[in-house]
Order: C-alpha cells, then structure tokens, then sequence
C-alpha cells in the first residue's frame, strides 16, 4: 500500500497549471504596474543597478523572518565585497510580537555594541535591509504596509521604518550612522550580485519567506511620477508572495487557518520556508489517524512531535535503499518502529509538497523573466538567497525540470546563482548607491 492518490491529486501542479499561473501572474504585474490593486505588491524601490564601481566602507542591517544581523562591508570599487565584520542573532520571540518600539530599539542597541566591539567611530552610512511590504516613498524611506511572515510587533504598520530606525538610534546615542537606504531582502540580493556581475535580472529569496525583484522599465511604470524617472529602469519589489490566483486544497486551507494572517500570502504559504513543514505535518498526521502510517503503533508519538521544513531537506536528501536516514530522524521523534512502507509515504509526502513548491516557484521566475524577453532569447541570471533554496537537495533542480517544461527550447539561457550573504552585503551597496 502506497499512498492514497487522492493526497498525491492534491499537490499537482502540472504545465497547465504553471501556464495558467504565467497568465495571471503577467497580467497582475502589468495592472499592479498601472497603480490598481492587485494580490502582489508591485512596489516600487527607487534603486537601480549598481555600476560595481561604489566604494566604500558601511553598514547593514539586515531584519528578515528569523534572524537579525548586522554587517561591515567594504566595496572594493571593482566588483568585490569583503565582509569585514558580521554579528547573527536569532530574533527573540517577545520581540517579533511585542510592542514595535521595543524591537527599534533592540535593533538599535545591537548596532551600538557591534560599532563599539568593532571600534567603529568614523561617520558611516547605513542600509536597512528590512524584508516586509514596504511602500516607498525615496531610495532612505517607507512605510511598512503590513506584518508579513509571522511579525505582529505593534505599532510599526502604517509607519516610516527608517524613521522609526533613526529614533531609536537617536535614543540609544548612536550619532556616527546615517540611514541612507531601505531596501527589501530580494533587492538587496539583486543588487548583491548585479555588483559583482553585472548581469543579473532577478532577485529570489526562498528562505523564510519567498519574494522576487526584477529591473522594470521606467517608462512601463504608470504609477511612477515623471520626476522619479531619472533612470531608465527601477527594481520592482513584486512581493510575490501574496499572489493569490493559485488554488488551494484542504490542507492548505488547515494550515492557513492557524497562521497570524489567515487569507493572506497564499503563494508564500504554498512555497516557503515558514509553512512547508507544517503544510507537510497536516498531510501526515491526517494519514496517522486514518491509520493509514506507523500502524505498528507509534503513530501517537509522531503526532506529539514537531515538524520543521528542515526536516523535509533532511528526508528527501535519504536515499539509501532502506531509507535508514529517515528511520534516524523518526526514532529522534519517538517513532521507534516503522515499516519500509511508512518512511517512503514519509518521503513521497515531503516531496509532494516540495515539489509543488518548487513548481510554483518556477512558474514566477518564468512569468517574469518571459515579460522582460518573451522568447528568452537572451541569458538570464536568477540570484537566489534564502535557507530553503540553500539547503533542500532538489528544490533548484526540480525548479530547472519544471522551467524545462514551460520553455524546452530556452530554458538553457536561465542561470541560477546563488547570492551568498546577498540580503546583508546588499544594504551596504544600497547604501553606497544612495551616495551617488
Ligand atoms: C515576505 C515579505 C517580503 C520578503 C519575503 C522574503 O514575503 O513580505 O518582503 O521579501 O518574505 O523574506
């Protein structure tokens, strides 16, 4: 006995499907553009392509859905970055959903230690890698739209999240640091690569949260006032993650109903690194009571047990003939006998949903890479950043197979490269930019 197939039907995502995305999703790009609303964001980031030649010493903050870091960086002025000094943290849980200005200033008072650990006392300029919906309003400023992921700190939606930063450093006695830029995690990743190389046209994050930025044509822009025109194109912040014209099915619909923001992000919530694993948690635990896995008796102890995304890269990455891997992580999670049978329903269901994932993923990058050059007749560079991408043994490949089936005879001309440190080395090139 394998899987049902009704739960495998579930999680299709075939090439109808993807080119049904491709449709809706070009067409909310270009009304989104027009200024009328739309599920994604379309927001414009008043960057635009470095030039690589931006030198320099600065700072990056980089807030995303987990973790909080700041950054030195030197720009070489040749196309290098050196990250000179870094500090990580895990964001406290009070903090992601307590009062917002608590979190300012926490934010604040790790960037005083780290410039005093570091002997930083020269004046320095600041990017604020801050990776929500942000409505800009100049390249230093913007207000946050709403509360992505699972941040719910109050009194920050609504408000200038530069201003906000600028306070709380006042507060703090932080005098030597200018906030110069405020830039979303996908743009900072574009614009870590396009430094380097110059030939990068899309930002990706699959990590957290998911999200892609592409350099879209001033003059295709409705909503943009003629005096913001001052360079031929201009990053868009799709925020993808809110497009909403995907179908869901039961489980997604369970999952969604236990988040912070139930109806919101529907493709964020299909794709990202946030709800995979509880996506994946609901399918198998529903099997475990239907007694259709771990009927050998231990199905109480994995229905007790966490499930993260990681855990999905960990058993797909299995591929011993036994699957002896996923029997290690299912005896970490008390299930002390499973049959050969369960750990392949196990695998087969991770993959589903990854796969699926993968799928839709593909489906976005091929909606906006093919509006920028309908036939891909050109190369085309995808900087990707973000822990699910970096550590799911097939999520790019599988992205690849699919970008093979929507386009047979140009997918060749898509590159994936992978953006290391991209959303934090990106604030500090924001930053540089903004000095132009
Ligand atoms: C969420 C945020 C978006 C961010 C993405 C990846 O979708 O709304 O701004 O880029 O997560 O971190």
């Amino acid at each position: 006995m394998g899987l049902p197939k009704d739960i495998e039907k579930n999680f299709v995502f075939d090439l109808p499907e993807m080119k049904k995305m491709i449709r809706d999703f070009q067409g909310q790009m270009e009304n989104g553009l027009k200024g009328e609303q739309v599920s994604m964001g379309m927001l414009p980031s008043f960057v635009s392509r470095p030039r690589g030649t931006e030198k320099g010493d600065f700072l990056a903050l980089d807030l995303g859905g987990t973790n909080f870091r700041v950054l030195d960086v030197r720009l070489s002025g040749v196309r290098e970055i050196e990250v000179r000094n870094s500090f990580a943290v895990r964001m406290p849980e009070h903090l992601r959903h307590g009062a917002g200005r608590e979190l300012f200033s926490f934010i604040a008072g790790t960037l005083k230690d780290f410039l005093s650990k570091n002997n930083i006392r020269s004046l320095r300029r600041l990017g604020f890698v801050f990776s929500f919906p942000v409505q800009k309003t100049a390249p230093d400023s913007g207000t946050l739209l709403s509360w992505t992921k699972d941040l719910t700190a109050s009194g920050v939606v609504g408000r200038d999240v530069s201003e906000l930063l600028r306070r709380a450093l006042e507060e703090n006695g932080v005098e030597n640091v200018r906030v110069s830029a405020l830039v979303n995690d996908t743009v900072a990743t574009f614009l870590s690569a396009a430094y380097r190389h110059n030939d990068a046209d899309m930002g990706l994050i699959l990590g957290t949260g998911t999200n892609a930025c592409y350099p879209e044509n001033t003059e295709r822009i409705g909503y943009l006032e003629n005096k913001y025109r001052y360079f031929p194109e201009m990053i868009i912040n799709t925020e993808w993650g809110g497009f909403a014209s995907l179908a869901r099915n039961d489980f997604d619909r369970r999952l969604d109903e236990n988040t912070s923001r139930p109806g919101e992000q529907t493709l964020e919530k299909m794709v990202s690194g946030l709800y995979l694993g509880g996506l994946v948690k609901i399918v198998l635990d529903e099997l475990v009571r239907k007694q259709e896995l771990f009927k050998g008796g231990d199905g109480d102890a994995f229905l007790a047990a966490e499930f993260e995304t990681e855990d999905i890269s960990r058993i797909e990455a299995d591929c011993s003939e036994k699957l002896s891997g996923v029997d290690d992580f299912l005896r970490e999670k008390g299930v002390l006998f499973s049959t050969h049978a369960d750990r392949e329903i196990l695998k087969k269901v991770c993959a589903l949903v990854s796969k699926r994932a993968a799928r839709i993923s593909a489906a976005g990058v091929g909606a906006i890479l093919s509006r920028m050059d309908p036939g891909l007749k050109n190369r085309h560079v995808v900087a990707v950043d973000g822990a699910l991408y970096r550590h799911h043994p097939w999520f790019g490949p599988r992205m690849q197979d699919a970008l093979r089936e929507l386009f047979p005879a140009s997918s060749g001309n898509i590159d994936f490269v992978q953006a290391k440190d991209g959303s934090g080395t990106g604030g500090a090139i924001a930053a540089a930019i903004s000095g132009r």
